[in-house]
């Protein structure tokens, strides 16, 4: 049947569009600040506040400097932020990342005590923390490549997580794609009595181009090879589901699906695969780097175009998203 047929030329779909008042009234989908997630990068020392040359707009903060933008994020009504750490020193096993003084450990406590009512979701991952860049443990896998070594890992994750729930974070969220990795730390949480705190899972990471600004930002970079052996193919969609069926097997409470912009069909399948398990999204560095790049030669409208794609991440299916435009989109839903 054709809508368009000349038996219906009576429909038009124009009429819900006609007046601003009826199209807030018919709106499918609405993003609201409770809906993102802020990222910080805290490095050591004191008296940091470096911009970020990708990332206009973000800064990497000392923990003595980050008092002032947890002030804005809560003034803003936005209800978490995730916390990513710049140690003072990296080696081969990413020591800093599971000890009670890391940079990260120590920007949770700092924050819990100037606030309880922002939620503080620590990200878990090796990559900021060892030398030579990778997630986990290097190795000869047996088939004589170096790669990361899965179970050597594993056991690493499960004391950081250990580590930065005693520091005080509200919920881990590990990222770096090892298998077993949520059943894991469920378990070394739980050991250790943190059976209330919950795992969102970057269940769904692309190895992704997209997250090159990061990598300046956090100093992560592998100094050798990629991460095409852990995250997955970007040409991969139904692959999404086995990796979110077994991180919810491990009991992950949440999933995660990264990046967002060019992965919503990966989203939509995810969320109707899974539509009990909450379903965040993260916009990653670069996302945001090539909307701001744009709009500093006055090519896009940067406002309107951060709207128009932190709503399309909702539409898609997420329930909520990780942004870097966290701050600005608040300032824009409360104006
Ligand atoms: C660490 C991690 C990365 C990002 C989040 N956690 C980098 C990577 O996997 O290389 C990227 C976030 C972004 O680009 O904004 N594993």
């Amino acid at each position: 049947m054709t809508v368009f047929g000349e038996n219906n030329m009576n429909v038009r779909l124009r009429r819900l569009r006609s007046h601003p008042r009826l199209r807030d009234l018919v709106r499918e989908v609405e993003l609201s600040v409770a809906d993102m997630v802020m990222p910080l990068f805290v490095k050591s020392g004191s008296g940091v506040r470096s911009p970020i040359a990708s990332m206009p707009g973000q800064y990497q903060f000392s923990v003595d400097q980050l008092a002032s933008q947890i002030d804005a994020i809560k003034a803003h009504g936005l209800p978490a932020v995730i916390l990513f750490g710049l140690p003072a020193y990296k080696d081969a096993l990413g020591s800093a990342a599971m000890c009670e003084d890391g940079v990260v450990q120590q920007a949770i406590r700092a924050i819990k005590q100037q606030t309880k009512d922002l939620l503080v979701i620590a990200d878990l991952c090796l990559c900021e923390y060892t030398d030579h860049g990778h997630c986990g443990v290097i190795q000869e896998n047996g088939i004589g490549q170096v790669d990361v070594d899965n179970d050597q890992t594993l056991a690493l994750l499960a004391r950081q997580a250990v580590s930065l729930a005693q520091a005080g974070a509200d919920m881990i969220a590990p990222s770096g794609m090892m298998d077993g990795m949520v059943g894991v730390i469920r378990t070394a949480l739980d050991l250790a009595g943190f059976t209330a705190i919950p795992i969102l899972s970057y269940a769904v990471k692309y190895a992704s181009s997209f997250y090159g600004p990061f990598r300046e930002a956090a100093d992560g970079a592998p100094q050798f090879g990629n991460r095409r052996s852990y995250q997955m193919d970007p040409a991969n969609g139904q692959r999404a589901l086995r990796e979110a069926q077994l991180d919810v097997d491990e009991g992950a409470d949440m999933l995660m699906v990264k990046p967002a912009g060019s992965y919503l069909d990966v989203i939509s399948a995810v969320k109707q695969a899974f539509p009990a398990v909450p379903l965040a999204a993260y916009q990653v560095s670069g996302e945001y780097a090539m909307i701001k790049a744009a709009a500093e030669k006055g090519w896009l409208d940067e406002q309107q175009v951060m709207m128009e794609s932190l709503l399309s991440i909702k539409r898609a299916g997420a329930n909520f998203i990780i942004t870097y435009f966290a701050l600005d989109a608040a300032a824009v839903l409360r104006a």
